[in-house]
C-alpha cells in the first residue's frame, strides 16, 4: 500500500483507486517546473490541473509554478498567457481570487535544454524561492516536450545538482515524464538508464493520463468489485475486445512533435495498451503500485509479435481533406508545417492476439486516429452468440445480437451492456436493448481531469497511476519492429482516410479476416 505525507506527518494515503482527491490534501510545498512551458500539454493540461487544485484548496500553501522553455517570455506575459488557457481549457471557469493566488506564484525561466547555463539559472531561481518562504520545498520536474529533448533535460538536471536538491522525506526532487517515452525499444531503454543515473526509481513518474481517467480506474473496479464478470471474462465466453481511441482534433499547432512521434508514437503504444493491460489482466494480488503493475507487464509480454506485411496484423493511414463538424479541412499533408510528403501515420489499427490461458484465441482490435467523426473513446467486451436453436429464423439464420460490454472512457462516460429482447407483441420478435449506466447522470458531471489526480499523486508520492520502466518496455518491444518495418516502407503501404471518416479501408480488413467489423461508437 502506498504511504506519503497527507497532512505533514499524519494521515496514511491508501491507493488511489480507493481514495478520492479530497483525502489528498496536505501535499508538502513544492514548486513545479514545467519544461515545455509554451506548448499545448501545459496551455491544454497542466495550467487548468494545477488552477482546479488551487480551487479545491488542494494545493500546499507553500506552492509555485515556473514554465521553463527556449523562448523569452516575460513573467507577466506568462502569466496571461496562463490565464487564457485557464478560460479556454479549465473545466471550471476562471475566478479571479482562485486565479491571482497561482498566478502571484508563477514566473518563467527561459534557457535551452541542452545549456548547463539555463539550468544554473533554473536553480537559482528556484533557491531564491526556497530563502522566500525561508523552508525547504520539494521541486516537481515536468517534462511536457517532444521526446527527442527529455534526455538533455534530464542530464542537465542532474549535472546541475538539481535532481538530487534534498533528500529529506517530502523535500525530495522528482521528475514526470510525459509519453511517449523514447521512440522505440532501444531508446526506451535508454531513456530508463539516463533516468536511473540521475533519479531514484521512487523519484520517477511516468505518467499516461489515461491511467488518471476516472472511468479508466472505474473499469478495475467494475472488473473486480462485481462477482458477475469475472466468471465470464476469458476465451470461453468472450468473442473479441475492441478498443477506440478516437479525436476529430487534426495535428493543430503541434507539428513539430506530432511529426516525430504519429499515431502508434503517441497513442497506440501508451494509452490503448494501457486500456488492453487493464481490460486483460489477471486480478492483481493488491491494489497498491506494485501489484497492479505487476500483473500488466505479464499481459503485455504475453502478447504475440505482430505479423507485417501484406494481410498483417497493422494498418496504417493519414488523413485527407474531409469534413470535420460539417466544416471543411485541410488533409494532413497540407497541415501547416507538416511535410507534404511525410510519412508519419495520423491513424494505426492494430489485430493482437494474447497468448496465455485466459485470452488465447481472442483478437484484440485497438485503434486510434486524428480526425475521426468525434471525439470518442471505449473499449467495446463483444461476448459469444448463444447456441441459436430457439430463436433462430424460419430460414435457418441466426440473428440475435451478440452481448456487448462498453466501457465509455469519455465522453458521456458510462459503461452500458446490450441484450436482446422480446419486441412486445404476440410474435415472439426480438431486438436488441441497451442497459446503461451514466457517470453524470448518477454522479454528477464536474469530476476532476485525469492531470488533476495525477499531478496531485506525483506531489504526494503515490505513482500507483503511473507506469514502471518494464511496462513501457514491454509495449515497445511490441511496437518497435512495426515501426522499423514503416521506415523501411517509407510510404508505401500509407493508406488514406477522408477527415471525419471512420477510418482506412485496410482497418477493415484486419477484422475481416474473423468475419468481424468495427463497432460505430
Ligand atoms: P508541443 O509540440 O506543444 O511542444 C511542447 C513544447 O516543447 C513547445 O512549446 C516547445 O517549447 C518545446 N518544443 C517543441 N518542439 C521542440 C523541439 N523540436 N525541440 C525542443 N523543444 C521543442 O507538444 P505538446 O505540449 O502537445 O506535448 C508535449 C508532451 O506532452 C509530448 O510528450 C506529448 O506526448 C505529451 N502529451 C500531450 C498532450 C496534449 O494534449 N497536447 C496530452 C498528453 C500528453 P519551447 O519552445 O518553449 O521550448
Ligand atoms: C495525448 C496525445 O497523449 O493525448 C494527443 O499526445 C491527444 O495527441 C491526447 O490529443 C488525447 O487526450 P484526451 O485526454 O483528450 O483523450
Amino acid at each position: 500500500m502506498a504511504t506519503s505525507p497527507s497532512s505533514p506527518g499524519s494521515e496514511t494515503v491508501r491507493h488511489p483507486f480507493l481514495q478520492g482527491l479530497s483525502k489528498h490534501r496536505g501535499a508538502p510545498p513544492t514548486i513545479i517546473v514545467i519544461f515545455g512551458a509554451s506548448g499545448d500539454l501545459t496551455a491544454r493540461k497542466l495550467i487548468p490541473a494545477v488552477y482546479n487544485l488551487a480551487y479545491d484548496n488542494l494545493l500546499p500553501a507553500d506552492f509555485f509554478l515556473i514554465g521553463f522553455g527556449r523562448k523569452h517570455i516575460p513573467d507577466v506575459e506568462f502569466r496571461k498567457l496562463a490565464a487564457s488557457a485557464v478560460k479556454e481549457f479549465s473545466r471550471r471557469e476562471l475566478k479571479s481570487e482562485v486565479w491571482n493566488r497561482v498566478a502571484a506564484h508563477t514566473s518563467y525561466c527561459s534557457g535551452e535544454y541542452d545549456d548547463k547555463a539555463a539550468f544554473k539559472k533554473l536553480k537559482a531561481q528556484i533557491d531564491k524561492l526556497e530563502q522566500q518562504v525561508g523552508r525547504e520545498m520539494q521541486t516537481l520536474f515536468y517534462i511536457s516536450t517532444p521526446p527527442s529533448v527529455f534526455k538533455p533535460i534530464l542530464q542537465n538536471l542532474g549535472s546541475s545538482g538539481l535532481a538530487g536538491r534534498h533528500t529529506g522525506k517530502g523535500h525530495q526532487s522528482k521528475v514526470v515524464i510525459e509519453k511517449p517515452f523514447g521512440q522505440d525499444l532501444a531508446t526506451a531503454q535508454q531513456l530508463n538508464a539516463t533516468l536511473a543515473a540521475v533519479f531514484s526509481e521512487p523519484q520517477v513518474y511516468r505518467i499516461d493520463h489515461y491511467l488518471g481517467k476516472e472511468t479508466v480506474q472505474d473499469l478495475l473496479v467494475q472488473r473486480f468489485a462485481n462477482a458477475i464478470f469475472e466468471p465470464l471474462w476469458n476465451r470461453n465466453f468472450i468473442d473479441s475486445v475492441q478498443i477506440t481511441v478516437g479525436e476529430d482534433l487534426g495535428v493543430g499547432s503541434r507539428a513539430g512533435y506530432y511529426e516525430e512521434s504519429g499515431c502508434l508514437r503517441d497513442m497506440i503504444q501508451n494509452h490503448t495498451m494501457q486500456l488492453l493491460a487493464l481490460t486483460a489482466m489477471e486480478p492483481p494480488v493488491s491494489l497498491d503500485a506494485e501489484g497492479i503493475r505487476d500483473e500488466k507487464v505479464k499481459v503485455l509480454r504475453a502478447i504475440q509479435p505482430l505479423t507485417l506485411g501484406p494481410a498483417g496484423d497493422v494498418a496504417r493511414a493519414q488523413y485527407a481533406e474531409g469534413l470535420t463538424g460539417g466544416k471543411p479541412v485541410p488533409g494532413y499533408l497540407e497541415e501547416k508545417g507538416i511535410n507534404p510528403q511525410s510519412a508519419t501515420e495520423t491513424y494505426a489499427a492494430i489485430r493482437l492476439s494474447i497468448n496465455n490461458w485466459r485470452w488465447q484465441g481472442v483478437p484484440f482490435y485497438l485503434r486510434s486516429g486524428k480526425r475521426l467523426p468525434r471525439r470518442v473513446s471505449e473499449i467495446a467486451i463483444q461476448f459469444k452468440r448463444p447456441p441459436g436453436t430457439l430463436f433462430a429464423a424460419e430460414d435457418g439464420r441466426f440473428d440475435l445480437a451478440a452481448n456487448t460490454l462498453s466501457f465509455q472512457i469519455q465522453p458521456d462516460e458510462g459503461l452500458s451492456l446490450i441484450l436482446n429482447g422480446k419486441i412486445p407483441g404476440l410474435e415472439t420478435r426480438m431486438q436488441p436493448v441497451k442497459m446503461s449506466f451514466r457517470y453524470a447522470t448518477t454522479f454528477g458531471s464536474n469530476t476532476p481531469e485525469a492531470y488533476e489526480r495525477l499531478v496531485l499523486d506525483a506531489m504526494i508520492g503515490d505513482s500507483t497511476l503511473f507506469i514502471r520502466g518494464d511496462e513501457t518496455e514491454a509495449s515497445w518491444k511490441l511496437y518497435t519492429p512495426v515501426l522499423d518495418f514503416w521506415r523501411g516502407q517509407g510510404r508505401a503501404g500509407m493508406d488514406s482516410y477522408a477527415a471525419g471518416s471512420w477510418g482506412p479501408l485496410s482497418a477493415d480488413a484486419l477484422l475481416a479476416k474473423n468475419s468481424h467489423v468495427w463497432r460505430q461508437p
